[in-house]
């Protein structure tokens, strides 16, 4: 989707009751306003108008099939959104708004289209946040409001998040100071005879079906971190740039004081338990990838025993986001994704999170992270079932002073499969995440571009029909044209750097070009150099072999074509920043 830098963003602090008015004006004039609340920040529209709500999703760069939540600053506005409060809402109603929830119910036909995405339904939210209810009840209108974040970053708990994403996209951003809850509102489906919960939340389930005397359901059987089928569950949020690992704590120590020196053995041990798993990570990465950065999402006690080991390497590799207690969930929540972002802004080439065994809040969190971490299906990341995500930013030509180029070449048999379906899918994603500029410097912009050849290719041959259809399936577009080329060094000698899809054909091109060491990898030795691991959901450790589908049926080329679109996608950072570039948004 366009995004276009339309707007000269009117700043507003809170404690400014006149700025607070005149973003209130705008929006109530048909623009789009970002404003806090307890749970994230909101791009907030009039509900009621239709061209206002298109504008949302134009600033999101998202498309417009995913319902919105109307957010209200008193409850008699309800009656005349919906067209019936059942039982259970009501009961909702009453015991959780104003907060951190959304109750779906039947929508009255003053909802346009634009807001249900076609739905005969509506999610009603009336914030905790004293900025947020001033807001809205200044609006005079129920707002419409996805999470405020650019598709694909995670949702902004701060005024600076929103600014990052925002600025120049937007009529105006409220100030309202850091958001309390810091992940999105339990959405609950109030329709039926019990409350179906579709997105967890800080109204967890345990606490509804006390107040209800219910048993609430999960939309699907929800474990903790698996994701609820509802509908927008399919774009992905939240996701940094690099992998996230999670790192599941063992059994908590709540009141353990870890600092003291008289601790008795066992709490000793109990302790070293509870940090190890991350420090023998952190380990195990630098004993593979001694350049690699690590970042670590925790608490104080991770960062207390790093010191306390005094392994040198520890100091000048790990970067801390200290959220608190280790086993504080609600601190975790609560720093989640500013974590995530500002571990992201270091660079670093992989994030380490805790993950908790899902009661009460944990649900929620593990949900959010998983997001981030990606789901593993059929030992291929989930992230293969995503759209290959637009990065729409504008940026005038002249920007740059420079223009470097730089390369990647990918080498396997005959160039007619899964050299060609790299080369492809690879283009893709550059074009699609592009622009990028010079790591070194912002100033100097880089052009990335994918080449590809076969050690044993005769020249000008077209790809398999079935890898051709396979990736206009996958990945959309076409590789028909792809032409394949015999490997010769002139070929290597061009290319930064250069990736074959088995460990065989990388060692054969050493063996004959000892020189080009340091530049030639298989895709499983490229990522262990990186230091990754991807683990299933079984503990398992997902491997990164891709068989050659020559000759076998096109379910199997499918498979083929996900699998290399999942590893390109996870390794797409470590290639940029090997390039020298990194991606200029
Ligand atoms: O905490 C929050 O809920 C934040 C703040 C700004 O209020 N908003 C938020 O909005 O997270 P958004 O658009 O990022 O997520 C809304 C979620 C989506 O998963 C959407 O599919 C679901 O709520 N949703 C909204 N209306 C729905 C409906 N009628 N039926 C089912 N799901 C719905
Ligand atoms: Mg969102």
């Amino acid at each position: 989707m366009d995004r276009i830098k339309a707007f000269d963003t009117l700043f507003v602090n809170p404690s400014d009751k006149d700025g607070l008015s005149k973003a209130a004006k705008l929006l109530s004039d048909g623009n789009v306003v970002a404003f806090p609340t307890e749970t994230v920040y909101g791009l907030g529209a009039d509900a009621t108008n239709s061209d206002a709500v298109k504008k949302i999703f134009e600033a999101k760069g998202r498309p417009s099939d995913n319902p919105l939540i109307v957010h209200i600053s008193d409850k008699s506005q309800i009656n005349e959104l919906v067209e019936e409060i059942t039982p259970v809402a009501k009961k909702l109603i009453d015991n959780f708004m104003p907060g951190p929830i959304t109750v779906i119910m039947r929508k009255s036909s003053k909802i346009p289209s634009e807001v249900s995405a076609g739905l005969n339904t509506v999610g009603i939210r009336m914030p905790s946040h004293k900025v947020a209810l001033e807001f809205l009840s200044l609006c005079g209108c129920p707002v419409a409001a996805p999470s405020a974040n650019l598709s694909g970053s995670p949702s902004p708990t701060t005024a600076m998040h929103v600014k990052n994403d925002m600025d120049g996209y937007v009529a105006a951003i409220v100030d309202g100071g850091d958001s309390n809850v810091g992940l999105e509102s339990t959405v609950v489906d109030a329709t039926g005879d019990i409350p179906v919960i579709l997105r967890p939340g800080a109204i967890t389930s345990e606490m509804i079906d006390e107040a209800l005397s219910t048993t609430t359901a999960y939309a699907g059987a929800l474990e903790a971190g698996s994701i609820p089928p509802a509908p927008g569950m399919k774009y992905r949020h939240y996701a940094p740039g690099c992998p996230v690992e999670i790192i599941t704590l063992p059994n908590t120590l709540e009141g353990v004081d870890y600092t003291d020196e008289k601790l008795s053995e066992e709490q000793k041990d109990e302790v070293f338990k509870l940090f190890a798993p991350f420090v023998l990570r952190a380990k195990e990465i630098l004993d593979s990838n001694p350049a690699a950065r690590i970042g670590i999402f925790g608490g104080h006690e991770i960062s207390y025993f790093v010191e306390k080991l005094d392994d040198e390497r520890f100091s000048s590799h790990i970067n801390f986001y200290i959220y608190g207690d280790l086993c504080d969930v609600s601190s975790a929540s609560h720093c989640l994704f500013d974590g995530l972002r500002h571990l992201d802004r270091q660079e670093v080439d992989v994030i380490l999170a805790p993950g908790f065994k899902g009661e009460g809040l944990e649900v929620a969190y593990m949900n959010r992270l998983s997001k981030a971490a990606g789901n593993i299906v059929d030992d291929v990341p989930s992230r293969a079932y995503d759209e290959i995500n637009d990065n729409t930013v504008d940026i005038p030509l002249e920007y740059f002073d420079d223009v470097f180029t730089s390369s990647v070449l990918f080498v396997s048999e005959n160039d007619t499969n899964l050299s060609a379906i790299c080369e492809g899918v690879l283009t893709k994603l550059f074009a699609k995440k592009g622009p990028f500029c010079s790591s070194e410097n912002r100033k100097i912009g880089a052009e990335l571009y994918v080449e590809s050849c076969g050690l044993y290719a005769s020249d000008g041959l077209s790809p398999d029909s079935m890898a051709v259809e396979a990736f206009s399936d996958v990945v959309g577009g076409t590789i028909a044209h792809h032409l394949s080329r015999r490997a010769d060094v002139s070929i290597y000698d061009m290319n930064d750097l250069i990736l074959t899809a088995h460990d065989k054909q990388a060692f054969e091109i050493l063996n004959s070009y000892p020189e080009l060491d340091g530049r030639v990898f298989s895709l499983s030795s490229y990522m262990a150099s990186k230091g990754l691991v991807i683990k299933g959901d079984d503990g398992r450790v997902a491997s990164v072999s891709i068989p050659d589908p020559t000759g076998e049926n096109k379910e199997t080329y499918i498979h083929t074509t996900k699998a290399i679109k999942a590893w390109l996608q996870i390794l797409f950072p470590y290639i940029i920043k090997d390039l020298g570039a990194e991606r200029f948004s």
